[in-house]
C-alpha cells in the first residue's frame, strides 16, 4: 500500500505501516494539517488487522522541529479538537506496537513522542530538545509526568527549565532510546525489527503492550488534560508571543520587560 499527501507519506510491507514526516525544507515542522492527516493515518492502523507494527520516520537528518511557530503564533490550537490534541489522544491510545526511527533534530513534540512509543531508534547525530520554557510555554504530551519517571526529577528539571539540546548517547543513557546506529543505517535497522515484531503472534503483543503501560495509563491521562489546558493559556501570552516573533524574525528573544 502507498498513500502521499504533500508532508506525510506511508508504506506498508509485511505488517510494517512506514509513516514518513516529509517538509525538509522546514526541517519537518508539523502543521495542523500534518497533525490531522497523521491522526487519520494512526487511527486508520489501529483497527487495520493488515497492519501489525507503526513506524515513524523522519528525513535523513531530522526527525521534526516540532510544531511549526508560525502557526503558533498566527492560528495556535485552542479547542480540544484541534489537530495537535487528536494527535496526541490516537498516539497516547495506540493499541499496538509503535516504533521511532531519529536522525538529527528532534524537538518539543519530537521528543515528547518518544516517550509514548514502544522502540525507538536513533542516528548517531540525533539531537534531542524540550525548548518549552524558552518559548514562553510548557511541558505537553505528559511529559511532565513521563520524563521525570524516566530519569528523575533534577535531570528532568534541567533537560525542561534549561530546554538544552541532548545527543544520541545521552537519550540511549537515559532511556529515551533503545539503541544508537549509524545515521545511515538507522532506517534499515528500525525495518529489521519492526518485521520481528510484526512477526510475533499480534493478540499477544498488543495484550503485553497494555500490560507494560497499564499502571500509568489513568496518570498519563489526567497529566495531559492538565498541560493541555496551561498550554493553551501559555500560547498566547506575551512570554510566547515575543519567543515565536524572535524565531520567526530571526533575533533572540528579549524576556527582560516580563515579571
Ligand atoms: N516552525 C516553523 N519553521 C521552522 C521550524 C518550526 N518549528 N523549525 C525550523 N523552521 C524553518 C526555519 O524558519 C527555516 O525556514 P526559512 O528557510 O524559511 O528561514 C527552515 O525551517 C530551516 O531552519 P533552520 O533553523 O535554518 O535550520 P537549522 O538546521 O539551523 O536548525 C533546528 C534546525 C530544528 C534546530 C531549528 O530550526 C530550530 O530550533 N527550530 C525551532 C524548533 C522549535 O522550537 N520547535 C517548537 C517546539 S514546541
Amino acid at each position: 500500500m502507498n498513500a502521499a499527501t504533500a508532508h506525510i507519506v506511508t508504506e506498508r510491507l509485511q505488517g510494517v505501516l512506514r509513516v514518513e514526516i516529509r517538509r525538509p525544507e522546514k526541517k519537518n515542522a508539523l502543521t495542523a494539517a500534518m497533525y490531522g492527516q497523521l491522526a487519520d493515518i494512526f487511527q486508520d492502523a489501529a483497527g487495520d488487522k493488515d497492519t501489525r507494527v507503526l513506524l515513524l520516520h523522519g528525513q535523513p537528518g531530522v526527525f521534526t522541529a516540532g510544531n511549526d511557530l508560525g502557526e503558533f503564533l498566527n492560528d495556535p490550537p485552542m479547542n480540544e479538537d484541534a489537530p495537535v490534541f487528536r494527535f496526541l489522544a490516537v498516539f497516547r491510545d495506540f493499541p499496538k506496537p509503535f516504533m521511532a526511527a531519529v536522525t538529527g533534530p528532534a524537538v518539543g513534540i519530537g521528543t515528547t513522542m518518544l516517550l509514548h512509543c514502544d522502540l525507538v531508534y536513533a542516528g548517531e547525530g540525533a539531537r534531542f530538545q524540550l525548548p518549552f520554557v524558552g518559548l514562553g510555554l510548557c511541558p505537553e504530551a505528559a511529559s511532565s509526568l513521563l520524563l521525570p519517571a524516566l530519569v528523575g526529577h533534577a535531570r528532568a528539571a534541567e533537560i525542561i527549565l534549561l530546554g538544552e539540546p541532548f545527543g544520541a548517547q545521552q537519550a540511549r543513557e537515559i532511556g529515551l532510546v533503545n539503541a544508537v546506529l549509524p545515521d545511515a543505517g538507522l532506517l534499515d535497522h528500525a525495518l529489521l525489527q519492526a518485521r520481528k515484531l510484526a512477526a510475533q503472534p499480534p493478540a499477544a503483543v498488543r495484550l503485553s503492550k497494555q500490560l507494560l503501560k497499564r499502571s500509568q495509563t489513568a496518570l498519563i491521562a489526567a497529566a495531559m488534560e492538565e498541560e493541555d489546558r496551561q498550554f493553551k493559556v501559555r500560547l498566547v501570552s506575551p512570554e510566547a508571543k515575543e519567543a515565536f516573533g524572535a524565531f520567526l524574525d530571526k533575533r533572540p528573544p528579549d524576556f527582560s520587560q516580563f515579571s
